[in-house]
Order: C-alpha cells, then sequence, then structure tokens
C-alpha cells in the first residue's frame, strides 16, 4: 500500500495500529492476536480515500489522501473492542466503514460477519449506530425520546399499545422505571 504515495502523518489509523504491535509489556511483546476465520466481524484489507485540495508554493493542487490504509483485523463474537486513537486518527472513518456507511465503491477492502460478506439492510437489522454527537432533545423526557424512535423506526404493522410496551421493557432493562 505504501504504493500509494499517501503522506505519513503521525496519528492516522495504520500508524497507531503499528505501534500497538510494538507495544510491550514488562519489556515482553505481547502474542499477535490469533484471527478466527468466520467468527465475528472480519474486516480484510481497508482502504479508503479523498481527494483533498492544498496549497503547494502558492498554487492549489488536488491530492489524493488516504484516511484508512490497508486496515485489517478482527472483533471476535462475545467480545467488546474499542477503537482508540488521538482527534482526527480516523476513528470515525473506520467505524462508518464497518457499519456501511460508505459508498462501496470508495471503499476497497472487505467486510464480513461470521464469514459472510455484509449486505446494507442486514447491517440495518443487527447492528446500531449511535453517533457521537448528542442526539437527544433535552425538553422530551426519555420516554418520550424512545416512543419517537419506536413510531418512526418500528413497522406501522406494530400497534402503539405494542410500542409503547417495548419502550417501557427497554427502559426497565436500563434501570430508568421507579419500581425495581
Ligand atoms: N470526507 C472527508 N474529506 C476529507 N477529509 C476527511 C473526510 N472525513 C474525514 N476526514 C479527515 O480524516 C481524518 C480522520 O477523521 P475522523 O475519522 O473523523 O477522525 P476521528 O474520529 O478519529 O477523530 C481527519 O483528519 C479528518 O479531517
Ligand atoms: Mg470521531
Amino acid at each position: 500500500m505504501a504504493s500509494r504515495g499517501r503522506s505519513d502523518t503521525n496519528n492516522n489509523l495504520e500508524t497507531l495500529l503499528d505501534l500497538d504491535k510494538l507495544a510491550t509489556r514488562n519489556g515482553v511483546a505481547p502474542e499477535p492476536r490469533k484471527m478466527m476465520p468466520g467468527n465475528g466481524l472480519e474486516f480484510k484489507n481497508l482502504s479508503y480515500s479523498v481527494m483533498k485540495k492544498q496549497k503547494k508554493d502558492g498554487v492549489w493542487i488536488t491530492k489524493e489522501a488516504y484516511l484508512l490504509n490497508d486496515i485489517s483485523g478482527q472483533a471476535i463474537g462475545g467480545e467488546i473492542m474499542a477503537i482508540m486513537g488521538p482527534i482526527g486518527a480516523g476513528k470515525s472513518t473506520f467505524l462508518d466503514a464497518i457499519a456501511d456507511r460508505i459508498a462501496k465503491r470508495s471503499l476497497e477492502g472487505s467486510v464480513r460477519i461470521d464469514g459472510k460478506p455484509i449486505s446494507t439492510n442486514h447491517m440495518k437489522m443487527i447492528s446500531s449506530y449511535v453517533m457521537q454527537d448528542d442526539q437527544l432533545f433535552p425538553a422530551v423526557t426519555v420516554f418520550e425520546t424512545f416512543m419517537f424512535a419506536a413510531e418512526v423506526r418500528l413497522p406501522p404493522s406494530i400497534s402503539r399499545a405494542e410500542k409503547k410496551k417495548r419502550v417501557y421493557e427497554l427502559l426497565d432493562q436500563l434501570g430508568l422505571t421507579d419500581d425495581d
């Protein structure tokens, strides 16, 4: 991928992944994690670039900039994975890539779940994407927020009473009801 001529900055995601490989604990490098093909979420050779306008010697030039450059890894079923890095490292871009939120023709590489390539519909059914910006309205209650989400996301075949029931169940699961 080096042949692409990407400009190396020190805080991009693949640099951080490289640093992670070199990280040692008590002077001993950790064993590289064994891959388990066909298990959970697998992403392979993800690359994504945009055309960026830059001023060089007083002249505006358009240059291809790689936001993701050959990223591979796996999140195994039943485990929690954190994506960490400084601002601008590419965490959100990476999440967009694995959540199928980047146009397929701009993204290179593959994303699979339990061995199968993802489709936009399947991804929407099995995952939730919570934006980093605050999406809650301060003037409405948690019940009203969930009810609104239920009204717009669940099909009309589900009755209002059923939606209400599901919202109460969710509030209960989250420990947000009075009685316990
Ligand atoms: N559509 C885009 N066009 C150009 N540059 C972008 C675009 N999206 C993100 N970037 C740049 O890519 C880098 C990574 O951004 P982002 O994924 O939002 O980082 P993070 O979430 O880790 O803070 C940043 O330098 C950002 O400015
Ligand atoms: Mg971000």
